[in-house]
Formats: structure tokens, sequence, C-alpha cells
């Protein structure tokens, strides 16, 4: 949900910055906007509607030049995606500019107070509201300008990450986060902001986390070449320091000081490139048997026959203990958790819940200090989830997270975690995420099952080994990419899509009907197989084609009879079934094979020809396949 790129340094900010939104460009792209303080000390704002793409063309005949920066890019939330309501903002006096990822939530409130005071308004945003506060606040309150940050997030109910430039101290970047993310990266004499590591990772890998209600300011004295003089305040720092030696310091909202805690980030710039797939989702679904690898490296034991897993053998009793067990997550990663439900109970027979987190915030839940709360998140910033493990904190259940980015807010608010270790997800829908997700479940669960001595040891050994057949076995599903490219041509003509999976493979069901939607724009639904004939049998018809999900295992059977109700319907099947299978093959217009595996492990393999089929679906339709419309990446908004 929006990025924000920073830039204070010596060199030129703007290709820099440009470069950033680029980056970026996967946490919305309805417009974007840069804000430089050139030499002369002029502020100059520029925004386009659209992609960043749109902004270098606007831009290109404008003045660019500053070695100070801000810019973003929008996932709109107040307001249409329009060029008023892209980011930059100026203030009243155009003196400051700002941006912003997050929402104001009490923004009608303090937009009444400004307009009283005679501030007028040119956007419907709340981040306008953000910056005239500022400017107000400062004013009337004879602040520094860090001074008047902090009084003005006072003030603020909601999420933030914001970056502000201001005319007057053109040596000087201040930043602030509350529940959106913030990274501050470290060059040699230079420093970047960004919303996310990715915009930082090729010019440094010394970066700092910013903390919710921290505000951090930067300053690099000599930016500025002519005819700028500081504010009557001396300035930002509220102990001038002559020498520059500290150009960075950060404080909280309340002006207490802290000390940076510097990392190295462990990211490398070919991660961030297509590698000559034409989209990064179609890389990210080729990657998945190397990066199943590496989430279970150091993990599966498949000599040993064993799983370890540090977050699990460290809090042993929290789970040996726990009553229950709450699985918390939305999207791609609720349907993980679905799956994670089913082997959680038949492995370590504790009972399950798995809640969408914007609904279990909301329903005042009742959560004991012996549950167990489970968080998945790739991005480990969704505001939703965030929310509701916070809540589930207070009151006193310990949290256990599954995330993807390392160091971001939910496994920092976590108890204990895994991380999946994919790396950088950058397509839109999630495909590599959602696997190995399913993975870190999986080895969570066989890890209670042993312990509780609630799975028997054959069961245990069969599983372990299997999983580490998996990469493989992922492998040669993809070798049917071609043929799966070559039948999907075919349905690009339908409106609507069911899609069907009973046991393990009914959240599969689902997450292959979201894959289909998000990219194709083509309506889909996931149903429990055996649901179907309680009502969405009706939509049977020869325009409607069907994926059913049918590997030989459980309910194979009853699966197979209604994949006959569905033809005798004149229903079209595309069936996904286990290699050898007789029965399926002859009944079903397409089939897809998958190779033998546990059951509990089936959704590794299956979900791979659900992602390849909304993929080249989406590619012949001709659409936006790694930025679909509407959507963003990271959903820090609620
Ligand atoms: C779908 C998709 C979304 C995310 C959801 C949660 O392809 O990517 O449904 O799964 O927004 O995001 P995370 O996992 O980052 O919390």
């Amino acid at each position: 949900m929006c990025g924000i790129v920073g830039y204070i340094g010596k060199r030129k900010a703007y290709p820099i910055l440009i470069k950033g939104l680029h980056r970026l460009e996967y946490r919305g792209y309805d417009s974007a906007g840069v804000a430089l303080i050139n030499p002369a000390g002029q502020l100059n704002i520029y925004k386009a509607k659209g992609k960043v793409s749109e902004l270098e063309t606007y831009a290109a005949d404008k003045d660019t030049d500053g070695c100070i920066g801000i810019a973003h890019t929008r996932w709109a939330t107040h307001g249409e995606p329009n060029t008023v309501n892209a980011h930059p903002h100026y203030s009243e006096s155009e003196r400051l500019a700002i941006i912003h990822n997050g929402i104001i939530e009490n923004y009608a409130v303090l937009k009444a107070v400004l307009q009283k005071e005679g501030y007028t308004f040119k956007s419907d945003t709340d981040t306008e509201v953000l910056v005239q506060l500022i400017e107000y606040t400062q004013l009337n309150r004879h602040v520094n300008l860090k001074t008047a940050v902090q009084l003005a997030l006072q003030q603020v109910i909601g999420a933030y990450a914001i970056a502000v430039l201001d005319k007057d101290n053109p040596d000087t970047l201040i930043a602030a986060r509350k529940g959106s993310p913030l990274v501050v990266g470290i060059g040699d004499e230079e420093y970047f902001l960004a919303s996310d590591a990715t915009p930082i990772v090729e010019y440094t890998d010394k970066v700092i986390y910013i903390e919710d209600e921290e505000v951090v300011v930067i300053r690099i004295s000599g930016l500025a070449d002519e005819g700028i003089s500081e504010t009557a305040d001396e300035g930002i720092s509220e102990t001038p320091n002559p020498l520059n030696a500290n150009p960075l310091t950060i404080t909280t909202i309340n002006n207490v000081q802290k000390t940076p805690e510097i990392k190295r980030l462990e990211l490398s710039l070919s991660q961030l490139e297509k590698g000559g797939y034409p989209h990064f989702m179609l890389k990210e679904i080729f990657e998945q048997p190397r990066t199943l690898t590496d989430s279970m490296r150091g993990r599966v034991n498949v000599r040993q026959d064993n799983i370890a897993l540090s977050g699990f053998i460290d809090n042993k009793e929290r789970f040996l203990n726990a009553k229950r067990i709450i699985i918390t997550a939305c999207g791609t990663s609720w349907h993980a958790g679905l799956i994670a439900m089913y082997a959680i109970e038949e492995f370590a027979q504790i009972p399950v819940e798995v809640e969408y987190s914007s609904e279990f915030r909301y329903r005042k839940p009742v959560i004991n200090k012996d549950d167990v709360v489970i968080a998945i998140s790739q991005s480990g910033e969704t505001a939703d989830t965030l929310a509701a493990i916070q809540l589930a904190k207070e009151k006193g259940a310990f949290i256990f997270s599954i995330c993807n980015v390392v160091g971001a807010s939910i496994p920092r608010v976590s108890d204990s975690g895994c991380y999946t270790h994919v790396g950088p997800e950058i397509g839109v829908a999630s495909t590599k995420a959602f696997t190995a997700q399913v993975v870190a479940l999986t080895m969570l669960a066989l890890c209670i099952g042993k312990e509780k001595g609630t799975m028997s040891k054959e069961q245990y050994l069969c599983i372990v080994r299997e999983l580490g057949q998996i990469p493989d076995k992922i492998e040669r599903v993809l070798g049917q990419n071609k043929r799966i490219a070559d039948f999907a041509k075919t349905f690009t003509y339908a409106q609507n899509f069911i899609y069907l999976g009973r046991g393990y493979n009914f959240p599969v069901a689902m997450e292959g009907a979201l894959k289909l939607k998000e990219i194709s724009y083509i309506h889909a639904e996931g149903y429990p197989a055996a649901e179907m004939k309680h009502g969405p049998i009706a939509l049977i018809s020869q325009e409607m084609p069907v994926v059913v999900v049918a590997p030989h295992c459980g309910t194979y059977e009853k699966v197979v009879s209604n994949i006959q109700e569905i033809k005798a319907r004149k229903g079209r099947v595309i069936a996904v079934v286990t290699e050898g299978d007789q029965l399926v093959s002859r009944i079903a217009d397409y089939t897809i094979e998958i190779p033998a595996t546990e059951e509990c492990l089936t959704p590794l393999l299956t979900v791979i020809p659900l992602q390849l089929l909304a993929y080249h679906i989406a590619v012949v339709k001709g659409c936006d396949v790694d930025q679909p419309r509407n959507l963003a990446k990271s959903v820090t908004v609620e």
C-alpha cells in the first residue's frame, strides 16, 4: 500500500528516487510523484496519474536537479487516483512537502480545525491534512520542524510512514513511522529512505529499521549551494552539531532520544530482477523447487529423519500445553492457514481455528492465555494481521508468526516464529510465498505431533522423507508448463470458473480461484467439491470451466463422482490428478499430472498447475500479470 522513497546526499536524487519507485511499484501503482529541492532552494513537485513510467514521461522536460528528494507510488485510499490526490503534497505556504503511506483516521476532524484557521485543501487526501497540520503547528507554536512533526503526529490517530521536505531547511530530511514500514539505508555521506529495503540494496547493506512512533532526522550540511539560510529557530536539530558528525538522529514523537541500531541487509540485487522471465510471477513460480529447499535448509534433516524448528524448540511447552491454536491471516496466507488446520489437527490433535485477521480483530474474540496464535504473512506488514496479533498478545496468547520479509512488523511483534526465506516476492499474486508457508506450517505440525506423541513414528518418518522429495516433484510438475500454456488459450473466453477440491485440497481450490481472479479478472470461486450439489451445480454449463483438484488420496472416489456430475451437465473439466490416473483422465477434458506424495503434501504439488493456468490465461488476455489493477502487494491499511 503505497511505496515511499527518500534520498539525501551528494548525488542527484531524481534518478535514485525513480529507480526506487520502480522497485516499490508492487506496493501500489495508481499514481506517482516526486519532490526535490534544487540547488537554488526551490521545492519542485511533479506528479502523474498511473505508473511510475508516466511520471518519468511527465518530468522529462522539468527541472529535476537536487541532492535531496522524496517520492511516492500510490495505492489510493482517500480520494480517487488522480494527479491532484497523488503525493507529494504541499503545505499551505508550499514550503513543506510530504509523502505518506498509511491512513490518518481522524483526518476529517483535523481538517475541520485547520479549515477554521483559514487553511485550504487542494486534494481529498488525509495526507494533505497532515502536512498542513505540521505547518500550522510550527507557525503557531514557534517550534522547529522536528518538533512540529512530533507535535502533529501526537495528534494523529492511524498509521503512517512519512517523509517531509522543507525548502527552508534544504539540507534536512525528516521521516517517521507508526504501523507502516520505514527503512533507512546508510551510505557514504548519503542516506536512503524507503518502505522496504529493495530501493536501498544496490547502494548499501547497512540499514536501520525505524520503529513505531520514531522520528528520524537526517541532516547533511552544504547540500544547497546558493542563498539558503536556515530558519530563525536554528534549523532542525535541537542541539546543533557544527561538525556534522552525527547526521542522523532518532527520537520518539515524545522527544525521547533513541540509539539507532544498524543492521546488515541480506538481499541481493539479482533477487530483484526478472532473470530472463517475461514476468516476476512466472520467475517466482519456477523458483519454487529452490525456494522450498531454502525454506527447509537446516530444518528438515532427511538423513537423520528429523525436523528441527528453532521457533518451536525454544517454546515447546507453549505448543504442547496449547488447548487451541488460532491461525490468522489474509488472502493467500489465509489459504495456507486452512491447509495447516488439516495438518495440525491430524498430527498434533489440537483444535485449530482459522480466522481472517480483519474479521477476527473486530468480533471481540475469546482469546485465552494458553492459546497459541499463529500469524501468517508474506510481507509481515499486513495491517489487519498485525492488529490481530497485537490484540491476541494483549490478551496473553503466545504469538508465533510465519513471515517472509525479515525484520518486518509482524515478526517483530511476535513471541517467536519461522521465516520462510524465499527471497523477495515481487509479483503481486503470491506464489512461492504460499508453498513456503505450507511447508513451514507442515514442519510445525510435525514437530508438535512428534513431541506430543499424537502421530506414529512411521507416519512422521514417511512425511519427513517425502518433504525432502518435494522440490524435485515440483520440478516435474513445472515440466508441464508448455502444455498448460497451450490449453489455457482455450479458456480465455470464460467469464466464470469454479474450482473444486476436498480435504487438504479444498484450500488449494480457493487459492487457484484467487490466482485467476486477481490476475486475469475472470470471476472464479473455490468450493469444497461435495458442496457443489448444494448450490453451485446450478451454474454448470458448457460455458463454465470447472477445475477439479483430484489427487489419488482421501476422498478421491467421491471427487470422481463430482466430476461425473459436472460432465453430465456438459461442464468442461480441467483436472489435477496423480500420475497414472486412469479414471479421471478418461472423463476430464484436460488433465495435469502430479507425482504421488503424502496426502498432507499434495497441496505443494497441486497448486503449481493452478498458478500456471492463471498465469497463462492472464497473459493471453493481455493482463498486467505482475501489477494487476486495483491491487497492491503489501496491504498496510485496514
Ligand atoms: C494474493 C495475495 C494476497 C496476500 C494477502 C496477505 O495473491 O498476495 O491475498 O496473500 O494480501 O498478504 P501477506 O501474506 O503479506 O500478509
